[in-house]
C-alpha cells in the first residue's frame, strides 16, 4: 500500500511526540522523519545547560525551568512553518499548559502522545544507555502528566510491540499511511 498522505491533512503537518521519558517519544519520532521524509528535532536537545544539570542529578524541572525551554522549541516549530516543511519534533509536554504553550500561534502543530504501561517504560528506562534521564524520575513524570483533552488536536498510541510495528501503527493514526 502506498504511503499517500489523505487531503484533508494539514500542509506543513507539524507532529509533536509527546510522553514520559522512556515512553519511546525518540523511537517513534525518527522512524517517523524516516519514513516520510520529515524534518526531525529533538526537544531534549533546546535545553538550556542549567536544566541538563538539574535533570542529571535527578531534581524534577520546575515551570520556570520549562517555559523558556518550550518557547525555543516553538520558534523551531514556526520556522518550519514558514517555509513549509512538514516536521516531527519530540518534547514530553506533560502538561496542558506546556502543549498550549507550543500549540500558540501555530495552527499547524498536532500531538502524538506516545504510551506504555509503567512496568514497560521502567524496564526501558533501566536498560537505556546514554541519557542524562535518569529512571527516577518516573513516577514524577507520570504524576505530572495530563493526558491529551477532547479539545487538543493529537492521537494517543501504545508503544508496546516492536519498534517498526509502533511506527506503523503511529503513521496510520496520524493518517500518513492507509490502515
Ligand atoms: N517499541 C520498543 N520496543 C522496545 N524498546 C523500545 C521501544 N521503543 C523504545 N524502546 C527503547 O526504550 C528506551 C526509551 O525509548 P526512547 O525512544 O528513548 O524514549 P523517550 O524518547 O520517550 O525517552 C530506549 O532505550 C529505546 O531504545
Ligand atoms: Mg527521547
Amino acid at each position: 500500500m502506498p504511503d499517500t498522505p489523505r487531503e484533508d491533512l494539514p500542509t506543513p503537518d507539524i507532529i509533536v511526540v509527546m510522553g514520559v521519558s522512556g515512553s519511546g517519544k525518540t523511537t517513534v519520532a525518527t522512524g517517523i522523519a524516516t519514513a516520510l521524509g520529515w524534518q526531525f528535532a529533538e526537544g531534549d536537545d533546546f535545553h538550556p545547560e542549567a536544566n541538563v544539570a538539574k535533570m542529571r542529578s535527578g531534581q524534577p524541572l520546575t515551570d520556570d525551568d520549562r517555559w523558556p525551554w518550550l518557547e525555543t522549541i516553538g520558534r523551531w516549530i514556526s520556522a518550519r512553518e514558514a517555509a513549509g516543511e512538514s516536521a516531527v519534533v519530540t518534547c514530553s509536554a506533560l502538561r496542558r499548559a506546556y502543549r498550549d504553550v507550543l500549540r500558540r500561534d501555530r495552527p499547524h502543530v498536532r500531538f502524538l502522545h506516545v504510551e506504555a504501561p509503567g512496568a514497560v517504560i521502567a524496564d526501558r528506562v533501566e536498560h537505556r544507555a546514554g541519557h542524562y534521564m535518569p529512571p527516577s524520575l518516573l513516577p514524577s513524570q507520570l504524576a505530572t502528566l495530563e493526558p491529551l483533552a477532547p479539545d487538543e488536536p493529537g492521537v494517543s498510541v501504545t508503544t508496546e510491540g516492536e519498534p517498526t510495528e509502533v511506527r506503523d501503527r503511529c503513521l496510520i493514526a496520524l493518517g500518513r499511511r492507509a490502515g
